[in-house]
């Protein structure tokens, strides 16, 4: 089995002490940094923007992993090539020229991603899944961290997994939202790739034992 990839969410860290916090992440078992960047449109919750993110990438060591929760994702795309994101995840729900959207964050350098609401069917994805780099299935309703993971996400993982493997394409699958040690192994089972995880890391008495134990669990 390929090696998984455990994406500590920075929306869960301490903005007070975002160094520190990244550095904590920098000298952990963790594989990327997971970024929500939010717009109060799409989602009804404001995160942070791009001075955060150029900050966060000046200390960062490993992958960034950016997750746009804004309308226009087509705006920004070459502010968040040159930010230094290495993944760019843009919204199906707001997409209206999807196939146009991943070409252009592939032309940029980047990695093309598309996120799935809770209520979006995988089955959407079937004519666009061979230019995908990663489909991130959100488990809960995007706009805040630490709420609880939605159980359908294992059925559609399975779907996904299925559609990738008949369509002979490269594409990882991304977990996000309320993923902890009760769900992680279950969703790596059902062909998950990535997990995302937020507040379990972050708020976790001990962020690096917990990335560790979450691993532990996955590979
Ligand atoms: C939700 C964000 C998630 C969030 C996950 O809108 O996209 O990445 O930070 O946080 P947890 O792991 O706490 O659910
Ligand atoms: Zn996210």
């Amino acid at each position: 089995m390929s090696l998984k990839r455990i994406a500590p969410s920075v929306l869960a860290a301490d903005f007070a002490n975002l160094q520190r916090d990244v550095e904590m992440i920098n000298n952990s078992d963790a594989d990327w940094f997971h970024i929500d960047i939010m717009d109060g449109v799409f989602v009804p919750n404001i995160s942070f923007g791009m001075p955060v993110l150029r900050d966060i990438v000046k200390h960062a060591s490993k992958t960034i992993d950016v997750h746009l929760m804004i309308v226009n994702p087509d705006r920004y795309i070459q502010t968040f090539a040159d930010l230094g994101s290495d993944i760019l995840t843009v919204h199906y729900e707001a997409c209206t020229h999807l196939h146009r959207t991943l070409q252009a964050i592939k032309a940029a350098g980047m990695k093309a991603g598309v996120a799935l609401n809770p209520h979006t069917s995988v089955n959407l994805l079937e004519d666009t899944i061979q230019d995908i780099d990663m489909v991130c299935l959100m488990s809960v309703n995007p706009g805040f961290g630490g709420q609880n993971f939605i159980e359908n996400t294992y059925h559609k993982v399975a779907v996904l997994k299925e559609m990738i493997e008949h369509k002979n394409a490269n594409t990882l699958i991304e977990i996000d939202g309320g993923v902890t040690n009760k769900n992680a192994k279950q969703l790596v089972d059902a062909g998950a790739d990535v997990l995302v995880a937020g507040s379990y890391v972050f708020k976790a008495e001990d962020p690096v034992t917990t990335v560790k134990e979450l691993r532990k669990l996955v590979n």
